[in-house]
């Protein structure tokens, strides 16, 4: 039996990863830390019973004291690190969140580690850090990231990546410390807050909304759904060689344009005449009318597309959703969970949720 602590389990994909571990390793204990940031929602969780094999900490990956204490008491083996600011919009405007979650809250669950681990050579222990494609920078129109691409980070979110990930491979070279990370590409399903591109235009395209594409809307990201990232987490952890770092992605490239054209389609038909959902999202025509091109984010990198194949040759691992059916399931989430989003885009959440209409890529500051 592990004792996991998972960082980040109320947030998209580490509650998705959360409710995975429960199916797939029902005797392990999951201790989840999360400071239920507006991106974090216990309602994700809903479905766990504290107890023997499960625990949920309100707390902050920076909060030293706290952390120590849960690798003492709780004897943790395993840290899976999701806990970040992971809104690449948000890190333009204030950047200070980015800083001191990203790179001082690593630095401080590897020091914790270190301090548990290290004693006994930190065998039996693993700590894997859940890093992100961006931390490569920006494609032309061919190519891969690989795992020896060189780190080009250009918004603040990819640079505070970047820093975590060089700590956590440093960690490795000078202590010993068995860590591995992975690199993932985009990914989008249920529990993903609505600022990011995917649920944002489900939700604009349910409420006949204007859906903003940035720029000319020819930017590419490699998309996969959650789920095979959660498998892919749960397969590096399981037979990852320390020290390593793994490219995670869909084999998956999609021109963000496309991404909402097909959205659209799907909401419209979803929503069409002889469908129970008509009368609650009646909308005149193609949703397709809303698409707004909008002022594009300052920095924006062109395209990311990732090589997977040391996930596939070395740990067995690929992805098992097809996009045209994962954007089918996620549309159809996003429809029959409509309280957990509409809770979002009201109340406590709004003032963040309205980032997305604020003039904001208009050179005011946190
Ligand atoms: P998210 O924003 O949905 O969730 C982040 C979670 O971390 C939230 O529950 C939040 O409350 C928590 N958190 C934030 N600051 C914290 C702190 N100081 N202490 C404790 N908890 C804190 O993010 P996500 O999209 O689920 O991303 C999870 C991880 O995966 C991040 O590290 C991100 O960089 C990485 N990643 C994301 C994607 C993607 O497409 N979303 C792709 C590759 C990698
Ligand atoms: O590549 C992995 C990364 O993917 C993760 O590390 C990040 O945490 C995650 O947020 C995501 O970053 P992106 O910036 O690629 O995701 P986002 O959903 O914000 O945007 C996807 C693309 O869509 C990007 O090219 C910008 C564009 N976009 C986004 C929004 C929110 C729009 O055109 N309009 C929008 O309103």
């Amino acid at each position: 039996m592990r004792k996991v602590l998972i960082t980040g389990g109320a947030g998209f994909i580490g509650a998705n990863f959360v409710l995975l571990m429960r199916k797939a390793h029902p005797e392990d204990r999951l201790i989840v830390l999360d400071k239920l940031t507006y991106a974090g929602n216990l309602e994700n969780l809903a479905s766990l019973k504290e107890g023997p094999l499960y625990r949920f900490v309100k707390g902050d990956i920076n909060d030293a004291t706290l952390v120590d204490r849960l690798f003492g008491d709780e004897d943790i083996d395993t840290v899976v690190n999701f806990a970040a600011e992971s809104h690449v919009d948000r890190s333009i405007l204030g950047p200070r969140d980015f800083i001191e979650t990203n790179v001082f809250g690593t630095f401080t669950l590897l020091e914790a580690a270190r301090k548990h681990w290290l004693p006994s050579n930190g065998d039996g222990k693993r700590f894997l850090h859940v890093s992100t494609d961006e931390v490569y920078g920006s494609l032309g129109p061919t190519g891969f990231f690989t795992e020896s691409t060189a780190y080009s980070p250009n918004s603040p979110y990819a640079a505070s990546k970047a820093s975590s990930d060089h700590l956590v491979r440093a960690y490795f070279h000078t202590y010993g410390l068995p860590v591995v990370t992975t690199n993932c590409s985009n990914n989008y399903g249920p529990y993903q807050f609505p600022e990011k591109l995917i649920p944002l235009m489900v939700i604009n395209a349910l409420k006949g909304k204007q859906l903003p594409v940035y720029g000319d809307g020819q930017n590419v990201r490699d998309w996969l759904y959650v789920e095979d990232h959660c498998t892919a987490i749960d397969t590096v952890l399981e037979r990852g060689r320390l020290g390593e770092t793994y490219n995670v992605g869909g084999r998956n490239e999609k021109k963000n344009l496309d991404i909402v054209k097909l959205i659209c389609s799907i909401v419209d038909e979803r929503t069409g005449s002889g469908s129970e959902l008509k009368r609650e999202f009646p909308f005149d025509g193609s949703r397709a009318k809303l698409i707004n091109f909008v002022k594009d984010r300052p920095g924006h990198d062109r395209r990311y597309a990732i090589d997977c194949a040391k996930m596939e040759k070395e740990l067995g691992w690929s992805p098992a959703h097809r996009f045209e059916d994962g954007i089918k399931k996620t549309v159809d989430w996003y429809l029959s969970n409509r309280r957990w989003w509409e809770r979002i885009i009201s109340g406590e959440y709004v003032e963040y949720y309205s980032l997305q209409y604020s003039g904001r890529f208009t050179g005011q500051v946190e």
